[in-house]
């Protein structure tokens, strides 16, 4: 099979220097991705391939402080941009043409990655499918926000299911990507002795928790419109907690994977918006230059209308500028006894790995218990393994055809549907936002609430 092309839409933006540029050098340069793989970098500026090497150069020093001379070579030889507006239909001619002629006995995959504002999306697809760049060989790649409520991600589905097929579309979630995530599924198969316990009557509650230490950083644009919930809790938090809680897949097909997900997300009840709690970091609105409603911070409760879970707790919490930059799964079983439950959690970064929380007796005379965690940590366990980056895995996963760490269509509408009651109410005011410090610990933030 000829080797793929993929074409990067805003290859200048912030996650394109952030994630993917320094994904398709390390891809490249550890020969993981073929070596005559092309990549065409779009942007709406002429941008001149040396500039964009020498971008792909910092960002890689940057993020490893190491550049290898030869994978820089191996990215030069595959790169190379072109300008284009998203609403000219005659500049798709032109990219169609540039991406023909890599083709020689040959027709190499095209991987359409979009890294661009929301407001760009429409443009981009309406002028792919007219330049009959939508065949079964263009895949496309998006990035969240797969809309902005319910209503908006049903017409961006329709406009896009218009004119490209559900195999053909891979919508990012680079949380599944990471190692963890990935990890909790295999941990469910493989380890049934936790399999008669995962259910309402073993499991009080599940919480799943991210929060970061940076703030909103330079992307006022992104987050005035998207914030915490939308940012996170939306995409990320609602997927993990579905690999968490599916019934297991009959098989580890993508098409079996997306089955149980789907079910799974789809039995979820509709927030009760009166539950869930949003906060702002202090500085937030002098940051954003307006005095802004948006929430940095949210947490959401949520319940399952399956036999299976009804009484468990699910709790879903994010927020920036806080104390520390951590993602975990907290699965708290009943433990009707004892003042502290017994708690599996996944670390899903940073350190990754799985703990067990334990009651054990203190040595001694008397009868006093205290709690100690079984601890199993990645990096004890796996030396020397080279690390894959998320967005690596994303690339290649696409590369390959495989979608089951994608987001399908009907599962992106079900997370909107669980999600739009808390949308609507926050929308109509902005009543009950905590304000908080910057590095406040998720306890801190909602300590102001008078019960
Ligand atoms: C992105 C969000 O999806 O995930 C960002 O838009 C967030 O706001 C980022 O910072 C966090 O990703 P990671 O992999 O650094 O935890």
């Amino acid at each position: 099979m000829a080797s793929p092309v993929i074409v990067v839409f805003g290859i200048t933006g912030d996650l394109s220097k952030r994630k993917l540029l320094p994904a398709l050098y390390h891809l490249l340069s550890q020969d993981i991705l073929p070596e005559d793989t092309k990549i065409v970098g779009v942007s709406r500026k002429d941008l001149d391939p040396n500039e964009l090497l020498n971008t792909v150069e910092l960002c890689v020093l940057e993020r490893d402080n190491i550049c290898d001379p030869i994978g820089m070579a191996r990215v030069k030889n595959a790169l190379s941009t072109i300008k284009l507006d998203p609403t000219e239909p005659a500049d798709f001619t032109k990219l169609k043409q540039h991406l023909d002629s890599f083709d020689s006995h040959d027709e190499r995959e095209r991987l359409m990655y979009m890294s661009v504002p929301a407001d760009a999306f429409e443009p981009i697809i309406t002028n792919l499918a007219a330049s009959d760049l939508n065949g079964p060989r263009n895949r496309l790649l998006l990035e969240k926000p797969f809309g902005y409520d319910l209503q908006s991600a049903q017409q961006l589905l329709k406009l896009i299911n218009a004119e490209f097929d559900e195999e053909q579309i891979y919508r990012i979630d680079h949380y599944l990507a990471k190692e963890t995530a990935q990890n909790l599924l295999a941990f469910r198969l493989h380890n049934p002795i936790f399999s008669p316990l995962w259910n309402a009557e073993h499991i009080q509650r599940v919480h799943i928790i991210a929060t970061e230490k940076l703030g909103i950083e330079n992307r006022i644009g992104f987050y005035e419109q998207t914030g915490a919930m939308r940012d996170l809790i939306q995409s990320h938090l609602i997927q993990l907690l579905a690999i968490t809680m599916m019934d297991l897949p009959t098989d580890m097909s993508s098409e079996a994977i997306h089955v149980s997900k789907q079910h799974f997300m789809e039995q979820l009840i509709p927030a009760d918006a009166n539950t869930a709690e949003r906060g702002q970091y202090m500085g937030y609105s002098n940051e954003v230059g307006i005095k802004s409603a948006t929430e940095t911070y949210a947490k959401v409760f949520l319940k399952h209308s399956a036999e299976r879970w009804q009484g468990t707790e699910i709790v879903l919490e994010t927020g920036k500028a806080m104390a520390e930059k951590s993602t975990q799964i907290i699965v708290e079983f009943n433990t009707p006894h004892e003042r502290r439950r017994n708690s599996l959690t996944f670390h899903i970064q940073p350190n990754e790995g799985i703990g067990l929380d334990l009651v054990v007796k203190k040595p001694g005379f008397g009868e006093h218990m205290q709690h100690a965690e079984l601890d199993f940590r990645y990096s004890d366990t796996f030396k020397n393994i080279v690390e894959i980056d998320a967005y690596e895995r994303v690339l290649m996963d696409a590369v390959r055809g495989d979608q089951s760490l994608f987001a399908s269509d009907r599962e992106v509408l079900a997370s909107w549907q669980v999600l739009q009651p808390i949308v609507d109410k926050w929308a109509a005011s902005g009543d009950g936002m905590h304000s908080y410090t910057m590095g406040a610990t998720p306890e801190e933030v909602c300590s102001d609430r008078s019960e």
